[in-house]
């Protein structure tokens, strides 16, 4: 029983295995096409033959086996096919075409027995390559003559050629990376550095033997910089004792021409003028002394039209006082080294400004000095003090337009000596003044009680010493409150020496220092 039941289990596990084997073998018979190889060039050029190769080691004897070349993801179209009995190794021609770059494999199946599975070779790429030629530059954005702020494209169109670079030169130099996008060199916001003849160079290789490039022709762009606020300013012209004008200049420092400049006043347009430069000059008649309103330049050159700032046109003649005043630098010791005097008229919106030593003219620089001539309203003469400075000072102010009219300041006497000494005079007439009033006082004080022993009901010499000697020694203080104004030298027309500018010149560092003490109290209480 035992012995039954085990060759029973025995004979069904035997049954299944023969089954399986003669499955085994008819499938192997049936199926026996092994995996095809794929392989050749990874490279091709365009419109050229080449061979690619798929090898089949294991197929089936007796059948017809079909080799054949696709695209990986594309079975509709055959590239190439080949059919063998017993071939192991196919050669597949192909005439190179553009479609054919990609992933290809190799099919192969058996010709007349659909029971065969077919088989996929490995991917093998393809590039395929066509040499540049016939470059041309297209510009995309339209205009090669545009203005500062535009869009530039421009595009190198080939006739033919693939897997391409692209390189774009300026006039001669290479453009920057940043620029390019593929076969296109893009500026969004163009400057007229951007301006240039324009050159692109595309190449592309071949097994990394043959390199092919070309070179398109040039295109010139030109890109205009835009005009900028144009600046104004007028001088006056006097024609004769009842013609004034004013020559009103619109200047712009950027811009390219031509540049059309226009004139305005309050109340509307004066004239128009188109140029080769950025500048213009406009003649407006003028009555002297009189408001006419404001003027005002536009610039224009392309469609950029910008305005710039409004003037007043009022012409007021030169008026006295002129005054000067002056500050100084000190160095060591308070020893004053340089001085600026500053010359300067009630009125007058045209002023013109001359300097004199010893009544000759000053021009714009000598050894020891210097003539500003920056402000309009402000003349300014820096001197450096030594022995050539010294001597008298004047500057006259006249109208830029009419020279008949000058107007003198006081004449100001400076000299080293006198600028450096001072301080020691200074203080030897303060301490002097002081030591003095104390011993007076004293003095006075002996006599007045001898004499108010003697006359009791008279007036006193020391009360009538002091009457007489306060008003010199406050004299001497107030030059702290005179220093405020002590260096403005106010005068009409005069021809002699200004004795009161001498004096403030002469108290200026002693004052300086009695300043600096006043301001030093304060500072010092807690
Ligand atoms: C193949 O064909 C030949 C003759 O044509 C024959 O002798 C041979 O037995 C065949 N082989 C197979 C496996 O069918
Ligand atoms: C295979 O089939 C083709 C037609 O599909 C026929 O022309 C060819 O003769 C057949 N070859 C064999 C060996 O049967
Ligand atoms: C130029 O403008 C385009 C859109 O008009 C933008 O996508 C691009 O980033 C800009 N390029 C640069 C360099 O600013
Ligand atoms: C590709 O280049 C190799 C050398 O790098 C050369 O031997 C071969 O002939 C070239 N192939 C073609 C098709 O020019
Ligand atoms: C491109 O053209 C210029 C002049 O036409 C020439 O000098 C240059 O050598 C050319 N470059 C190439 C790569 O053909
Ligand atoms: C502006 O100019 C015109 C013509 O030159 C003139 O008639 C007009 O009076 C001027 N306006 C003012 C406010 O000056
Ligand atoms: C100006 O005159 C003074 C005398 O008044 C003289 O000392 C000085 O050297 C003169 N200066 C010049 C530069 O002539
Ligand atoms: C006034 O100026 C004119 C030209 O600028 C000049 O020829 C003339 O000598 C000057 N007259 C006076 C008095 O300065």
């Amino acid at each position: 029983m035992r012995g039954n039941k085990f060759s029973s289990r025995m004979f069904a596990s035997l049954f299944v295995i023969v089954l399986g084997l003669c499955y085994c073998s008819r499938a192997s018979s049936q199926a026996s096409l092994g995996l095809p190889r794929l392989f050749g060039p990874s490279e091709a050029l365009v419109k050229t033959a080449v061979e690619m190769n798929c090898e089949l080691l294991t197929f089936p004897e007796n059948e017809t086996i079909l080799l054949q070349l696709f695209r990986e993801v594309d079975r509709s179209r055959m590239f190439a096919e080949y059919t063998s009995l017993k071939g192991k190794e196919a050669t597949l021609p192909l005439y190179v075409r553009h479609f054919h770059e990609g992933n290809l494999v190799c099919v192969a199946s058996a010709q007349n027995n659909s029971l065969i599975e077919p088989t996929v070779s490995n991917i093998h790429y393809l590039k395929v390559i066509e040499p540049v030629e016939g470059a041309e530059i297209e510009v995309c954005s339209g205009l090669v003559n545009l203005f500062e702020g535009n869009r530039l494209e421009l595009r190198c169109k080939l006739k033919a050629g693939n897997h391409v670079s692209y390189k774009w030169l300026l006039n001669g130099r290479l453009v920057s990376q940043s620029l390019l996008h593929d076969d296109r060199l893009l500026i969004n916001r163009t400057t007229s550095q951007d301006s240039g003849s324009y050159r692109c160079v595309a190449s592309n290789s071949f097994n990394q033997t043959d390199f092919f490039t070309v070179n398109s022709t040039e295109v010139v762009i030109t890109v205009k910089d835009l005009v900028s606020e144009p600046d104004i300013s007028f001088s006056v012209l006097k024609e004769d004792i009842h013609n004034y004008f004013a020559v009103v200049s619109c200047r712009s420092t950027r811009g390219t021409p031509p540049v059309t400049f226009s004139l305005y006043n309050s109340t509307e347009f004066i004239a128009s003028v188109m140029t080769e430069e950025r500048f213009a000059t406009f003649k407006v008649p003028l009555v002297l002394g009189q408001d006419l309103g404001f003027l005002q330049c536009q610039a224009r050159n392309g469609d950029w039209v910008v305005y710039g700032e409004k003037i007043p046109l009022e012409v007021v003649p030169v008026g006295g006082p002129v005054t000067m005043r002056y500050t100084y630098d000190s160095g060591e010791n308070y020893a004053v080294i340089s001085i600026t005097i500053y010359c300067e008229a009630a009125k007058g919106t045209h002023a013109r400004y001359q300097w004199f030593l010893n009544g000759t003219l000053l021009h714009d620089r000598g050894s020891f000095y210097y003539v500003h001539h920056q402000h309009p309203e402000l003349a300014m003469l820096m001197l450096s003090v030594g022995d050539s400075s010294a001597g008298t000072y004047h500057c006259e102010v006249s109208d830029s337009f009419d020279n008949t009219t000058a107007i003198s300041s006081r004449r100001l006497y400076l000299d080293k000596h006198r600028l450096n000494r001072l301080p020691v005079w200074v203080v030897a007439v303060v301490f002097g003044s002081f030591t003095f009033l104390i011993l007076l006082v004293s003095v006075c004080c002996g006599i007045g009680v001898v004499f108010r022993r003697r006359h009791y009901g008279e007036k006193s010499l020391s009360d009538f010493e002091m009457e007489r000697i306060t008003p010199a020694y406050y004299g001497k203080l107030d030059l702290s409150h005179y220093n405020e104004d002590a260096d403005v030298v106010n005068a009409a027309r005069g021809g002699e020496v200004d004795q009161a500018s001498l004096v403030s010149v002469d108290e200026w560092p002693q004052i300086e220092e009695e300043k600096k003490t006043l301001e030093d109290e304060p500072a010092e209480e807690p």
